[in-house]
């Protein structure tokens, strides 16, 4: 059968010629189109988002692989997302660029695309866009950095920086030394060091079989990234002719299989929100429940911060991702036979994966923390749910009462956290509205917000903080986020008020306001909606047709596929 690309390249006709003469511009030979698989190479490169600065290195490789294999590369750029630079955060613009990516690939002639991910967002974004397509595609990452270095301790991306920030305010730390962490934090190329959220999904990318063994921890820098670029290349071509499309990989089972592994690595809370949205893309069945009741009994394994101590260079030396799911396999908690893009199940790839080092890896039997998947909350201040992660909590705070601070967007909360007469104490419960995906807009990493100065003068390190945001996967802390439904859609969380009772006990999955029906009723009454942040443009598209968190925060009009057709000729 004729390849998708055949529509394009295999006329002769005054079509043909459009479509082949153009691209010989660029020195390709006539015998280029000579039925070979076109493989896209899906670019997140930019100036803009450092963790993928190095791509246009790993596009080579990729590159190479390709031509290897006999197939015919063509590289694209797509929309990047860097999370340190663009405002009001990544993840508003997750959705634009999954669009991007499924009308760049629907719309040329690609039987397979390599997509390339690093900085948090670019991995859900491209993959749901692929999976919208639903060509082969594999994802490759593009790496962790180094692990940071400062003054003979490892540091962390994100998570030093939250603690430091932190030592600057409660006074522990002078800035001159702030500012010399700054530059021993991040030293080579790559996406942040820590089990964060780009880690998680390099991690996801690897569970769920869409990438090759090994690409959640190969650093940026090591050459085995390269390889593994290179051996991808290979393997496109491969899938194209075996017609291994994505929904061949992103099944039931490869998603139940990244929910464990989440759990195992003690992955970021983002992970929920983008594989809620990645399958429903790909038309799989995947419920916030499903998180509760897939990774409950999972324990962690992997001793990373934010939730443990070593970073993502010493997990890849410890045997990585790998020696994770055959710990998993091996007791029960993997779906062997999930297929994966290298053509193997997942459990060939990791039956006989090793482990280096007991210390960064731990055995299931006696793992780093006991039961300790993301724990999925419900109660009358989210009827739609809310997720906490056990790992990065603290453990006597998972069960907790105590009286309402309630903060009613990130501007309020700026102005008075500092506020020596806040009213406040370790006790207390932060609550911050309108940070959801309508309310901020795009449901920031404000969640873990920080503490105030008086209290951490006094020596506290966490307290319970509840909010319709999301947080950094660096973060840590008793950090209830993504309350469905938020704020901004006139959810419960709109309604608290200071010095309301809050009860949280996540053993239970218990998130209880305690103020009567009967109050909250007439709270709803006096509640008004706030004003959409922009009438016009994306914004005002993103605020009309963006979901709640449950439902992956995706456009109303994005969810499913429409598959591969090719539309009416150009000209
Ligand atoms: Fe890009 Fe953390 S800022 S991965």
């Amino acid at each position: 059968m004729k390849k998708r690309s055949a529509q394009w390249f295999a006329r002769q006709d005054i079509y043909g010629f459009i479509y082949r003469s153009w691209m010989k511009n660029r020195g390709i030979p006539h015998d280029q189109f000579d039925g070979r698989p076109v493989i896209g190479i899906c670019n997140t490169w930019s100036e803009l988002v450092p963790c993928n600065s190095h791509f246009r290195v790993i596009a080579e490789h990729v590159r190479a692989g390709v031509l290897e294999a006999g197939g015919f590369p063509l590289e694209f750029p797509v929309m990047s997302l860097g999370e340190t630079l663009l405002r009001p955060t990544a993840m508003f613009y997750r959705n634009l660029v999954a669009m991007d990516v499924e009308e760049s690939i629907r719309g040329n002639p690609l039987d397979g695309v390599v997509l390339l991910v690093g900085c948090d967002k670019t991995t859900p974004a491209l993959l749901m866009g692929a999976a919208s397509v639903d060509l082969p595609a594999i994802a490759v990452s593009g790496g962790p950095m180094l692990s940071g270095k400062y003054r003979g301790s490892d540091i962390g991306s994100g998570t030093n920086v939250w603690s430091m920030s932190e030592d600057l305010r409660a006074g522990r730390l002078t800035l001159e030394e702030f500012h010399e962490a700054e530059s021993c934090m991040h030293r080579s190329h790559g996406h942040c060091m820590t089990m964060g959220t780009a880690s998680t999904m390099a991690s996801m990318v690897e569970a769920l079989g869409v990438g090759m063994p090994g690409n959640a921890a190969i650093p940026a820098v090591d050459a085995r990234r390269n390889v593994l670029a290179r051996m991808a290349g290979r393997r496109i071509v491969e899938l194209v002719k075996s017609k291994t499309n994505l929904s061949k990989i992103l099944t039931k089972r490869a998603f139940e299989n990244a929910i464990r592994a989440n759990a195992a690595i003690g992955g970021s809370t983002n992970a929920v929100i983008h594989l809620i949205a990645l399958a429903r893309r790909i038309g799989v069945d995947l419920k916030l429940a499903d998180w509760d009741r897939v990774g409950r009994g999972v324990h962690t394994l992997a001793n990373l911060m934010p939730s443990g101590k070593y970073l993502m260079e010493d997990f890849y030396y410890a045997g990585g991702l790998p020696a994770v799911l055959r710990e998993l396999g091996e007791n029960g908690l993997l779906h062997r036979n999930a297929l994966t893009v290298n053509g193997k199940s997942i459990w060939q790839n990791n039956k006989d994966a090793p482990c280096h080092n007991r210390e960064v890896i731990f055995p299931f039997r006696k793992p780093f923390k006991k039961n300790t998947g993301i724990a999925v909350l419900r109660g009358n201040l989210c009827p739609g749910g809310a997720v906490i992660k056990p790992s990065a909590a603290t453990p006597k705070l998972l069960k907790h009462r105590g009286r309402a601070v309630v903060f009613e967007n990130i501007e309020d909360f700026h102005r008075r956290i500092d506020d020596p007469a806040l009213d406040i104490d370790s006790k207390c419960v932060m609550v911050l509205k309108n940070c959801g995906p309508k309310g901020y807009p795009g449901m920031a990493e404000v969640g873990n917000m920080p503490l105030p100065p008086k209290l951490l003068k006094r020596g506290v390190t966490d307290m319970v903080r509840i909010s319709d945001a999301r947080m950094s996967g660096t973060a840590y802390g008793t950090v209830v986020l993504h309350v469905v439904p938020e704020a901004a859609a006139g959810g419960a969380l709109a309604l608290v008020r200071d010095g309301d009772i809050i009860e949280l006990d996540v053993q239970k999955r218990k998130l209880q306001l305690i103020v009567t029906e009967r109050e909250l009723k007439k709270r709803k009454v006096a509640w008004k909606k706030p004003d959409a942040p922009l009438p016009r443009g994306y914004w005002k598209l993103y605020h009309d047709h963006v979901l709640q968190a449950d439902q992956g925060a995706d456009f109303d009009f994005l969810v499913g596929g429409s598959g591969a057709f090719v539309p009416r000729d150009n000209h």
